[in-house]
């Protein structure tokens, strides 16, 4: 029933749980946001086949690789699906967050024609609206958190986030690091974008969090294809630590395609 309730109330406000965990980012498969198609598919057809067949492939790919794509088999009911885990992590990591935002996927998105989520560290969607291999900057999810810094930090920000859109594309994966001062920035792009594409997304995040972010001293900012973002390290903003557990704001757009609609919860 309230599973029911839910799913016929978020669509229609468009709108969004929003909460922040305490804590819970420092753990690569934190929940950061899902999103879930409106349309639905039935037990017992192949598209339900299909879902299963992308979402274990998926998983057993995440093992050997960072960013894979797959489709399902059935010509008639084609599903597609990827994931992508931060491109510098060790495998046996990204293979845990994989299986863990599946899971997520599977409990979230039951019986949705598409769906997506976001765990800290990697990124699943899966669905039959053509999304592999193109662009896509709708803002899924912003944050914004810590103390107030000061016009220094803002500085080194700017730099840092900068610097990431300039940053040249890195082999082996979208992921970009970098700092000024005492802020550190990094991004991740999915992998079916090139490299330009890739670009032009970090761009987006960046002027993202740099536009809604005031002064906070972190933040980050998901987009339909990558996302970014910032902290500080203690050498500019007044405060460093607080980003887990407060925000300044939080924001949710909708729009990652018509049919989807995002919320973001912690579920412990
Ligand atoms: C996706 O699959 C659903 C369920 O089978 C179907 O109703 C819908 O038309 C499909 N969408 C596309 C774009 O093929
Ligand atoms: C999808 O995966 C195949 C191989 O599994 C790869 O050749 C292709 O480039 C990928 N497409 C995109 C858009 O990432």
């Amino acid at each position: 029933m309230a599973a029911r309730i839910t799913a016929t109330i978020l669509p229609i406000l468009s709108l969004l749980l929003l909460l922040a965990g305490t804590g819970a980012a420092d753990d690569d498969k934190a929940f950061v946001y899902a999103g879930c198609s409106q349309g639905r598919y039935d037990a017992g057809t192949q598209y339900e086949s299909g879902v299963d067949s992308v979402l274990t492939s998926l998983a057993n790919s995440a093992p050997y690789s960072p960013y894979a794509n797959t489709t399902s088999p059935s010509a008639a009911a084609p599903v597609a699906g990827l994931y992508q885990c931060r491109s510098d992590l060790a495998a046996a990591v990204c293979s845990g967050c994989v299986r863990s935002a599946i899971s997520r996927l599977s409990s979230l998105c039951s019986w949705s024609t598409g769906g997506a989520v976001q765990l800290h560290d990697c990124f699943v969607r899966y669905g039959n609206d053509s999304f592999v291999g193109k662009p896509n900057t709708a803002v899924l999810f912003k944050k914004c958190g810590g103390s107030p810094g000061d016009a220094g930090g803002v500085a080194m920000r700017d730099s840092a986030l900068g610097a990431l859109a300039a940053a040249a594309a890195p082999a082996g994966g979208g992921y970009r690091a970098g700092g000024s001062g005492g802020v550190q920035a990094m991004s991740q792009c999915v992998g079916d974008l090139d490299a330009k594409a890739c670009s032009d997304c970090v761009s987006a995040a960046a002027a993202q969090l740099k536009a809604g972010c005031g002064s906070a001293t972190a933040g980050e900012v998901y987009l339909g294809k990558c996302y970014a973002r910032f902290w500080s390290n203690g050498g500019g903003f007044a405060s460093s630590d607080a980003v887990h557990g407060e925000r300044l704001f939080l924001a949710v757009a909708g729009g990652f395609f018509a049919s989807v609609v995002y919320f973001s919860l912690v579920l412990a």
